[in-house]
């Protein structure tokens, strides 16, 4: 029997214990903040945003808004991100990308303080998780890794494949998995014969933004398979990256999208901003 990974549930799960440690973090008198920042009114950011006012709202950490004209220039937004990476009531900061083009992502990416940037995508929190030090890790594949755990998926020593080397899933994916003790192959669209290199994989991470390109016979028998991958078919169904019905007969276990890898990235969110105030004490 294939055993479906519910990431629904699983972040619940993760979300109940965060309030608890909000909770009791307020009992010490502190309000665990996060400032969110949304540049334009991108009608997906404006949906990703307010999920992630409602996810602060149940846990019960602090969230502030700041909603931007389109027109904002660089200047103001790098300013407002000076402000807060100096305010003592604000543990994490999140600008919400795509930015308008007319302002550098990298640069404003930089701007954050390390110690606040809860999305970890600051090269300082890249470099930690690459040489195994403490430090924000980017919430997609540190929710995979939570999935996985919480599923009883044992990772030590697995043949791991991640097809995708983004900054923000595959290639953090990929260190996380190595952090594990995984053997760790990392494909992508240059890769030659990319079936017979998935087909290696025991647990197989999928994060290439094409729906259903994973078919079964990219797939080892008994697999597990995670799918990173969110679109809409010709009929306006969700799917993933992986064509769930091929492929969920020939694995052990399957992320359904939605409900597999989504949900986990708004709870991981959260516990980058729970962590933020231990990280900001030991500053
Ligand atoms: N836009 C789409 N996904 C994300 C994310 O995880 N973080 C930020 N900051 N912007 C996004």
């Amino acid at each position: 029997m294939t055993k479906i990974i519910d990431g629904k549930a699983i972040s619940a799960q993760i979300k109940e214990e965060l309030k608890e440690k909000v909770a009791k973090l307020k009992t010490e008198g502190i309000e665990v903040t996060l400032a969110v920042i949304q540049v334009g009114c991108d009608p997906a950011s404006s949906v990703y945003v307010r999920n992630k006012k409602r996810a602060c709202e149940e846990i019960g950490i602090r969230s502030l808004a700041f909603e931007l004209e389109e027109d904002t220039t660089e200047r103001e937004l790098l300013n407002l991100v000076e402000e807060l990476n100096g305010r003592d009531d604000v543990n994490g900061i999140l600008v919400q990308l795509p930015l308008p083009g007319h302002i550098e992502e990298e640069k404003v990416l930089n701007a954050i303080h390390p110690s606040k940037d809860v999305d970890g995508f600051h090269p300082q929190n890249v470099g930690a998780l690459c040489i195994g030090k403490a430090g924000f890790v980017s919430c997609t594949p540190a929710g995979i890794i939570q999935l996985l755990k919480r599923s009883g998926v044992e990772i030590a020593g697995k043949e791991c494949v991640v097809v995708g080397r983004s900054n923000i899933v595959g290639k953090p994916m990929a260190l996380l998995l190595l952090r594990e003790n995984a053997t760790v192959t990392v494909a992508h669209s240059r890769t030659i014969d990319l079936r017979e290199v998935t087909k290696r994989a025991d647990i197989l991470v999928v994060a290439v933004g094409k729906p259903k390109m994973i078919t079964a016979e990219y797939v080892k028998d008994g697999a597990v398979v995670i799918d990173v991958g969110i679109h809409r078919n010709e009929n306006n169904k969700l799917c993933g990256d992986v064509d769930y019905d091929d492929v969920a007969q020939k694995c052990s276990a399957i992320t359904p999208v939605p409900g597999g890898v989504g949900p986990m990235t708004i709870a991981m969110l959260m516990n980058n901003c729970v962590e933020s105030v231990s990280l900001q004490r030991r500053q």
